[in-house]
């Protein structure tokens, strides 16, 4: 796939740095803005990662991390599959603000371009929707993501296919597995915003930790 303008004003795929990405979802979090494009575009992201997950999730009582949570797109969907336990983290303020009251147990503003700030071992799954793409969420992400995750916790994601290489997402999914942190349960093309034609790569992992 091309890169794709999919973005309501900038194109999203010349976006670089993440103050440059913070104050475009900000400015996107407008007059509830993004929501309404999401549904306008019939973006699946949330609905397909959930169905994945939940599939393979051993208690709707595991507790969730969601990276990248935005709009709460992820979290209203895990609420409708029957979960009922997670936190959300986002680099725009303008985003989490609009998250409905009560819908998860913790919000944070972050960057997960730095660690996070979290123990070893405190979430039964992670959820990352959308936020590895153009300028975004980079790879070593996922050791953190790794490193968060009790053992056979589950991490669920998508990549933009467009940067799938190009930012070596390839080569640390392989490295991970290589190194037995994590075994693939599921890795397909996922619809994503078929719409726009923006398509994503669908990651889900075990995570192993002896
Ligand atoms: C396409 S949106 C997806 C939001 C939500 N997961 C969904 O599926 O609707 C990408 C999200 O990644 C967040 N993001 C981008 N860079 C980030 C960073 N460095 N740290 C944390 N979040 C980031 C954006 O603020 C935005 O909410």
């Amino acid at each position: 796939m091309a890169q794709k303008d999919i973005g309501h004003k900038i194109p999203i795929h010349t976006l670089t740095k993440t103050a440059e990405v913070r104050d475009f979802y900000d400015e996107w979090a407008d007059k509830d803005q993004y929501n309404r494009d999401m549904r306008d575009w019939n973006y699946t992201g949330p609905l397909e990662t959930v169905t994945a997950f939940q599939e393979h999730a051993v208690s709707k009582d595991v507790l969730i991390f969601d990276a990248g949570c935005g709009t709460g797109l992820v979290g209203k969907e895990l609420k409708r599959q029957g979960f009922n336990a997670f936190h959300g983290a986002d680099l725009s303020q303008k985003l989490l603000d609009s998250i409905p009251g009560g819908l998860y147990q913790q919000l944070e503003k972050v960057d997960l371009n730095m660690p996070i700030k979290c123990d070893d071992n405190v979430y039964g799954a992670v959820m990352c929707v959308g936020t590895f793409t153009f300028g975004h969420v980079k790879p070593p992400a996922l050791d953190e993501f790794v490193r968060i995750t009790k053992h056979e916790g589950l991490i669920c994601f998508t990549i933009n296919e467009a940067i799938y290489k190009e930012y070596g997402f390839d080569e640390k999914i392989a490295e991970l597995e290589t190194k037995g942190q994590w075994t693939r349960i599921a890795f397909f093309k996922s619809d994503y915003i078929a719409s726009k034609d923006v398509g994503a790569w669908l990651g889900l992992y075990k995570v192993i930790k002896v």
